[in-house]
């Protein structure tokens, strides 16, 4: 088996970027911000609450303004 088989990333289609494992994410202010789960979100549409993490917010938008 293969870090292939087991990727520490993988894009959500129209959602959020799901890290597994220790990352440390930078926000868009540059402030790093550590995972603390086993499978962290990582927000790709801009729009949480919550940056740098998914909200869940992407669900309410229009299909064409998802990530
Ligand atoms: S990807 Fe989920 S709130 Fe942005």
């Amino acid at each position: 088996m293969s870090d292939l088989d087991h990727p520490d990333g993988v894009i959500c289609p129209g959602g959020p970027l799901l890290l597994r494992g220790d990352h440390v994410v930078t926000d868009a202010q540059g402030r790093p911000h550590r995972t603390t789960r086993p499978v962290s979100a990582v927000c790709r549409c801009g729009k949480s609450s919550r940056q740098p993490w998914c909200d869940g917010t992407h669900k309410v938008l229009p299909p064409q303004a998802r990530p």
